[in-house]
């Protein structure tokens, strides 16, 4: 983009401050701005302006009822495995994991994936999700092609952390990493910000930016081309999921479902995570700051709680309804921040109050769109427990713990006893489940 063409599209779109210190720049400086207009869409400036407009509307959830949620045992468990594995033996499943947040909780600096939680060895979260991935490949015999989003600002480490890891055993043409978008921040009168005199401020436009994302790649065409039907999407946090989970898997498959969900029972009743609520014959889901309290507390009978469960963002998603979803645009988030800008006189201003809107989108949010939609109940302490802060909940001390005391469930059902206090750690690719290790007959040191 040279600077008339930019200054066009600036001026169309009443965004040609943008353009007001190019005299004061200095020609590597010019053509790094002109690079970055060259990347904005005018069609999304339009859109952002729309939402701004807009405003943040909060939906009406007071009609949300619970949904039908699956408990799956004995012959229904059974039936859904045999499905999930068929699916994995015919090789139409592959693992899809956004990966593209900032951590700004965790206050790790790279990508969270890298950031170490082996209790022994230290190994980053990449390697027990790349691990888990490879020991369902050596099980069903077929690959399960790993789809890695993330953002501008760790990809390069991202790919780093796995070429220096040989992929953690997996092939490189199997793992597939792709960008997502980044959206400009916008003043209140739908002014792009500036955060200095050559750069325009740009932030990540969230895990929904996925399907943009995964359409622009063409990991959406690669996904087709290898013959994938179930995309078993998780979050970079969690190192227990269960990924391609074959009851999961199988549960989607038999529901001819567009977008399954595993759910767990809350942990308290005003517990930060999403909701899903039927609302008629569809589903959305209700975010914690939208519930009152009185959904947040109500009762069933029996004294247990009528909006029980909440995700995890663990989903199976059918690839066609991705490729469907990925044709329209998805609705913007507004969040209201304090972000540095540079004034009408060049200097950098760093503000004490919210001063201007960061767009993002959420994936959940085609969960309305899907024609058919599964819910599947799980065990928290089993799939579920996230590196999200530094300290106390959802941290890294907290994740140790429960990894160990899943494995030393799965030793104890092989009948393998532990002394009190001793730390193990197991590498997915040795085991992924209990079975795993009573069919390994070990006991205690002889590995
Ligand atoms: P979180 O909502 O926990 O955000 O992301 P985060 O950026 O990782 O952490 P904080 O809020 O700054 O502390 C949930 C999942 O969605 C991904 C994250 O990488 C994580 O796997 N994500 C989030 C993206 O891929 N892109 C985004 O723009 C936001």
């Amino acid at each position: 983009m040279n600077y008339t063409s930019a200054e066009k599209m600036l001026k169309k779109c009443s965004q040609e401050h943008v353009l007001a210190y190019w005299k004061k720049l200095g020609k590597k400086s010019q053509e790094a701005l002109l690079a970055q207009i060259g990347k904005i869409e005018p069609e999304s400036l339009a859109y952002c302006r729309a939402a701004l407009e807009k405003g943040s509307e909060v939906p009406d959830s007071s009609k949300g009822k619970a949904p039908k949620v699956a408990v799956l045992k004995g012959k229904k468990l059974v039936e859904a495995v045999l499905a999930g594995e068929k699916e994995l033996k015919a090789g139409r499943v592959a693992a899809l994991l956004v990966a593209g947040g900032q951590g700004s909780r965790l206050g790790y600096d790279g990508p969270k994936g890298c950031y170490s939680i082996g209790p022994l060895t230290d190994a980053p979260l990449f390697y027990f999700h790349a691990r888990k991935i490879l020991a369902r490949q050596i099980r069903y015999g077929k690959t399960i092609p790993f789809y890695i989003m993330t953002s501008e600002a760790n990809n390069a480490a991202t790919v780093k952390c796995f070429e220096e890891n040989g992929y953690f055993g997996l092939d490189k043409k199997d793992v597939f990493f792709f960008t997502q978008g980044m959206w400009p921040g916008m003043t209140k009168d739908g002014k792009i910000l500036m955060d200095a005199k050559d750069h325009i401020f740009m932030s990540p436009d969230g895990h929904g930016g996925l399907l943009a994302a995964l359409k622009k790649s063409g990991a959406l065409a690669d996904m087709k081309k290898r013959g994938i039907k179930s995309v078993f999407f998780f979050q970079v946090d969690n190192p227990l999921v269960e990924i391609a989970d074959p009851a999961f898997v199988g549960y989607h498959v038999l529901n001819k479902s567009e977008y399954s969900l595993k759910l767990c029972a809350k942990r308290d009743p005003k517990e930060k995570v999403g909701v899903p609520m039927q609302f008629g014959k569809s589903f959305r889901m209700v975010e914690y700051t939208e519930m009152t309290d009185e959904q947040c507390n109500r009762k069933n009978k029996d004294g247990s709680l009528y909006f029980l469960y909440g995700s995890p963002a663990i989903h199976v998603f059918d690839r066609a309804f991705l490729e469907r979803e990925a044709a329209v645009p998805m609705p913007l988030h507004l969040a209201f921040k304090k972000i540095p800008f540079v004034d009408a006189k060049g200097r950098l201003v760093k503000p004490l109050e919210p001063n201007a809107y960061k767009f993002e989108k959420f994936i959940f949010d085609i969960l309305p769109k899907a024609r058919t939609a599964a819910f599947l109940a799980f065990n928290q302490k089993d799939e579920f427990s996230p590196v999200k802060n530094a300290e106390g909940g959802d941290s890294p001390a907290t994740c140790k713990a429960d990894m160990q005391a899943k494995w030393r469930k799965w030793l104890g059902e092989a009948g393998v006893m532990l002394p009190e206090g001793m730390q193990i750690e197991i590498d997915p690719a040795y085991a992924i489940d209990a079975a795993d290790i009573k069919a390994k007959g070990i006991c205690l040191g002889a590995e």
